[in-house]
């Protein structure tokens, strides 16, 4: 039997030696031999599903990385892991296992690797909780592992004007407000995703896939090339080769994933003007790093970071285009020369990331209609605001690069799930200057804190957007427009003041202050909290009931956490 090389650490124990021959027996049914035995053993995780184009192709890119991992001294064998498809999930009961499958993903990840004595793994990941919920494995297990994202997909078009799956949505409600005919919705529907791949613009997809390099997970330059690129293969190969050498050097997420480290991946979240989820995932992974990273951190970064890259849906372009001018590498470049960044701080390639970015060689190309320079951005300060008040004593954020609104008192209008405010807007009941309040779908309250894009794509597609505010303690997705205000926390489930609002309160949006109040009198709260009794979770049974027993507040990352 071979000598063991270096990061063979679990599996030595598990295949090595006499005693070991039942265990070592089924390996020889999957293919390997003797000579493997001793090297080091990587799963290769798929999130794959075919329910969606996110994952549709993320089997494909198997065989690239298993080639990289043998060409690196490494066996590589493969196993899946769930997808929730977020766009067909979206405005449905569905929707509440999305935030759910990063969890669940999560967990399935740690009991294959753990129970199958892997050293480490490689992560390929595609539509929005698959990216977090590996990169969550990848921190808890902390055994070398590496990330890469399976890409986005292209736009599609109707002559020059493109189109992302965003704009169905928004026709949607351009239709159902009178605003285009059937026919005008269809031939969008048709036309906007047309490959396979996650979304095209910066939603949350993109946005995970960002940071997966911003943290230092992934190699430079693997998030950005379409789904449909060659470049895909070569990126899938570099990964199973990097993971060698992640085993010969001993580098496991924790050594990658430092305070620092959070604060590069905020201030890049901040620069791109990314989801909104960014931020719950961010909670999320540091929480299974131990590394304190709060609320307070990431607005403290929001608040001197600028905003710079021009993509949809507050922009105008998409991950394909930013592909062309140099991917995150640039962004990262840029904020890294302004100050911006820790490059001290260590990445998959082994090598710091101020290194890394040193080495990388950008396309000369004009770049500045997508990528700003910080001196001359956007806007001065971050794509994400964290508000706090009276309504929110824990914290909500907002995405203040899809709105030009900084302030925004109305009158709420409550509603207690999201179906009635899309019914409210489809009858044309919904009036300028309203800021409708949808509670009660709360991580534990759905559970699992449904995004709201039907609601505020109708709002968007009536001509609403910029008229009409929201405030929920759900989740919006990275394609949501306008003055939407979610994670509110508390949430109403758990007797935070949002549960306490009442039709025509005064509700006040103060993004550049960081405010979120509710303009009750004090008495008049504490009266109301005396009389009402709070709504349990919508779920008393099967996962939905399981996850809201143990999920924790939006404002810690919706993280589930050990009942024990
Ligand atoms: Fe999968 Fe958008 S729905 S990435």
């Amino acid at each position: 039997m071979s000598g063991s090389r270096k990061g063979a650490v679990y599996s030595t124990e598990r295949f090595a030696g006499t005693l070991n021959a039942p265990h070592r027996s089924f390996l020889w049914s999957v293919g390997l031999d003797l000579s493997d035995i001793g090297k080091p053993l990587a799963g290769v995780v798929v999130a794959w599903s075919e329910s969606g184009p996110c994952n549709f192709h993320t089997l494909n890119l198997i065989g690239y990385v298993k080639q990289g991992l043998r060409d690196s001294g490494c066996v590589g064998l493969a196993m899946p892991t769930i997808v929730v498809n977020d766009n067909i999930s979206m405005g449905t009961a569905g929707m509440r296992y999305s935030l759910v499958s990063r969890e669940v993903i999560a967990d399935s990840v740690e009991a294959q690797i753990v129970a199958h004595a892997y050293d480490g793994f490689v992560a390929v990941g595609g539509c929005d909780k698959t990216q977090p919920g590996l990169m969550m494995a990848m921190a808890r297990i902390n055994r070398p592992s590496i990330y890469m994202y399976g890409g986005s997909a292209e736009p599609g078009f109707i002559g020059e004007k493109k189109f992302t799956i965003e704009d169905v949505h928004e026709y949607v409600g351009a239709y159902i407000t009178g605003k285009v005919s059937e026919q005008e919705l269809l031939q969008v529907e048709l036309i906007a995703h047309p490959t396979y791949g996650a979304c095209a613009g910066l939603f949350t997809a993109n946005t995970m896939a960002l940071l997966s390099e911003g943290l230092g997970l992934a190699l430079l330059g693997s998030s950005s090339p379409t789904a449909t690129s060659a470049r895909r293969a070569i990126y899938a190969y570099e990964t199973g080769k990097a993971l060698g050498q992640l085993f010969e050097n001993d580098i496991k997420p924790r050594d990658i994933l430092k305070y620092e480290t959070f604060r590069n991946a905020a201030t890049l979240l901040m620069a791109s003007g990314g989801s909104t989820n960014g931020i719950l995932h961010l909670l999320a992974l540091a929480y299974e790093a131990g590394v304190k990273f709060t609320l307070d951190d990431i607005d403290e970064v929001s608040r001197k970071t600028p905003y710079i890259l021009n993509m949809r849906p507050a922009g105008e372009y998409v991950m394909m285009d930013l592909d062309r001018v140099g991917g995150a590498p640039l962004l990262l470049k840029k904020l890294l020369d302004a100050g911006l960044l820790e490059g001290s701080v260590l990445t998959v390639s082994g090598k710091t990331l101020a290194q890394s970015l040193r080495e990388y060689r950008l396309p000369n190309v004009p770049h500045d209609y997508i990528v700003k320079d910080p001196s001359r951005p956007i806007k001065k300060t971050g794509g994400i605001r964290i508000l706090r008040g009276s309504l929110a004593p824990e914290g909500a954020v907002v995405k203040t690069a899809a709105t030009g609104v900084t302030r925004f008192e109305g009158a709420a209008r409550v509603f207690d799930d999201e179906e009635p405010a899309f019914e409210a807007i489809r009858r044309g009941d919904v009036r300028e200057g309203e800021v409708l309040v949808i509670r009660y779908v709360g991580p534990k309250g759905a559970p699992g804190m449904p995004e709201m894009l039907r609601v505020t794509a109708a709002l968007s597609g009536a001509g609403l957007g910029e008229s009409v505010a929201m405030v929920t303690d759900g989740r919006f997705s990275g394609a949501t427009k306008g003055i939407m205000v979610g994670h509110v926390s508390p949430e109403a489930v758990a007797g935070g003041p949002i549960a306490f609002v009442e039709d025509g309160d005064r509700i006040l949006i103060d993004t550049e202050a960081g405010r979120l109040d509710l303009l009750v009198p004090k008495e008049e709260l504490e009266r109301r909290k005396s009389v009402l009794r709070l709504k349990p979770p919508k779920a008393t049974s099967g996962l939905l009931a399981k996850y809201a027993s143990l999920v924790a507040s939006a404002s810690v990352g919706a993280v589930t956490l050990p009942r024990l």
